[in-house]
């Protein structure tokens, strides 16, 4: 599927403006690509007691699944510290991988945004190779 990257991207950094991070300081932007071209976004949203913590791809991704939206093609992530531009890529993490495999299947392209130009890109597959999803409940 034939989509705008850098649009994607400049959503999830228009979404990275909305994250709660009062501990860490660090806002993650995420911007979720439907297979039928709607588009869903998320920030981080922090807890006092830290462990309830959602990051910004898993709250897309629950926008999105709670609006009746189960397939995707992408998902732009952007990250820095408040305050400063992304000299590094955000990676999803291991429980945000899970949850993409869950929907985005092992295709499902990840864009890892320093900027609108400059970004590094996987498929999830590569992210989580040999990934436990529905499938495995067969
Ligand atoms: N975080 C995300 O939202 N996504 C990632 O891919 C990496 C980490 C958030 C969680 C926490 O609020 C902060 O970044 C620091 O870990």
């Amino acid at each position: 599927m034939e989509f705008d990257r850098t649009a994607l991207i400049r959503a999830a950094f228009v979404a990275r403006e909305y994250a709660y991070a009062p501990y860490s300081h660090f806002k993650v932007g995420a911007a979720l690509l439907t297979r039928r071209g709607r588009v869903f976004t998320g920030c981080n949203i922090e807890s006092a007691t830290y462990t309830p913590t959602c990051c910004a791809e898993r709250t897309a991704l629950v926008k999105a699944v709670s609006e009746g939206e189960r397939q995707f093609a992408a998902i732009a992530i952007v990250g820095s510290m408040e305050g400063h531009r992304n000299t590094l890529i955000t990676s999803p993490c291991g429980v945000c991988r899970q949850m993409l495999f869950e929907f985005g299947g092992p295709q499902l392209i990840v864009i890892m945004a320093k900027s609108e130009t400059d970004y590094e890109e996987m498929t999830l597959d590569q992210l989580l190779p040999l990934g436990f999803g529905p499938d495995n409940l067969q």
